[in-house]
């Protein structure tokens, strides 16, 4: 079992506009609402990719029981205290750009983080992989995700999104793969603006992670191990909405080396491949975090392999 783990979900409305204008009165063409949170992406594209999952995470409040209903997979939910709602976050697809209105999700108080991070110790033992993601709730200890690959043991290898101060401490822990993109790892780790992909990969190993994979959108990503690196180039889509991608791409990426790894051998790179085929279907649905299995099979030869120095 894949085990995921991540403090702020939402639910999600994603609304389509032809023309979208700021000042002015926008009617959407089309809205859903879904569920939502990188975790919850991660999740989701594993369950169907074939993976068996568990998720942990908090909930609270009506929106909270909304995502717990809307998600077809195992979870472990720690329920807030006090039923502190679940946030709301809309993403708005107008003309050909991509509008993210964010809430802040609601704090998470100690006695709540405490059962999270016991809820997770007590799955380890029957997980294959242990992957965290995404921002931490406002008042949260930035160590949170190194104290959780501290609790891991090493038989269970850590794929780890994040990025400020909790994807800097969580580095000193060594997980197996850290997944930040380029903007985020030059914030975290204090580099020049205009640090290369490849630069960042190094850094992150540097400073502690085992491999690091940086993505920088539709210019693909790159990946650095202690074999050597690679650059992988995505296909070349229409996206409609790439939100939720780098989320695809980490869930492929962990099916992969760690679900299939049994059967498959794959290296990290060509892991990393297929996690990029994903990772662009992402791109090709509505909503962040839906993926079709006949579209990344479509997609898989179209993804470029290229090792870097
Ligand atoms: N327009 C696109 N076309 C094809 N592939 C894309 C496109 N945008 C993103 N991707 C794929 O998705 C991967 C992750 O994208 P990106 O770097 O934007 O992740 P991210 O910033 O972590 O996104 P999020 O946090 O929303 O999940 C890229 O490495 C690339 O393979
Ligand atoms: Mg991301």
């Amino acid at each position: 079992m894949i085990l995921c783990v991540g403090l702020t979900p939402t639910v999600q409305r994603t609304q389509r506009f032809e023309t979208l204008t700021l000042g002015e009165v926008n009617r959407a063409s089309e809205t859903l609402t879904t569920a939502s949170g990188k975790a919850v992406n991660v999740a989701r594209v594993l369950d169907t990719l074939g993976a068996s999952v568990c998720l942990v995470q908090p909930l609270g409040g009506d929106s909270g029981r909304y995502v717990h209903k809307n998600l077809p997979f195992p979870q472990e939910i720690v329920w807030a205290e006090d039923d502190a709602p679940t946030r709301t976050c809309c993403t708005l697809l107008g003309g050909m750009v991509t509008t993210e209105l964010v809430e802040e999700a609601s704090p998470l108080c100690e006695a709540d983080r405490e059962r999270l991070i016991a809820c997770v110790q007590g799955k380890l033992p029957l997980a294959t992989a242990l992957a965290l993601s995404g921002s931490l709730p406002p008042g949260t200890n930035p160590d949170f995700y190194a104290r959780l690959c501290a609790v891991t043991p090493r038989s269970v290898p850590v794929v780890l999104d994040a990025q400020k101060e909790p994807l800097r401490l969580a580095l000193a822990e060594c997980p197996f793969l850290v997944k930040p993109n380029r903007q985020e790892t030059i914030a975290a780790l204090h580099l020049p603006a205009d640090t290369s992909a490849l630069a960042c990969a190094q850094a992150l190993c540097e400073a502690g992670a085992q491999n690091a994979l940086v993505s920088e959108g539709k210019a693909g990503a790159v990946l650095r191990t202690d074999e050597g690196a690679w650059r992988i180039l995505p296909p070349k889509i229409t996206a409609q909405n790439p939100i939720g991608s780098g989320d695809a791409l980490m869930a492929g990426l962990i099916f992969s080396h760690f679900v299939l790894q049994a059967t498959l051998q794959a290296t990290l790179q060509e892991s990393v491949r297929f996690g990029t085929a994903c990772a662009a279907a992402n791109c090709l649905t509505l909503t962040s975090g839906v993926v079709h299995s006949e579209t990344i099979n479509q997609l898989l030869s179209q993804v470029v392999l290229e090792s870097v120095q």
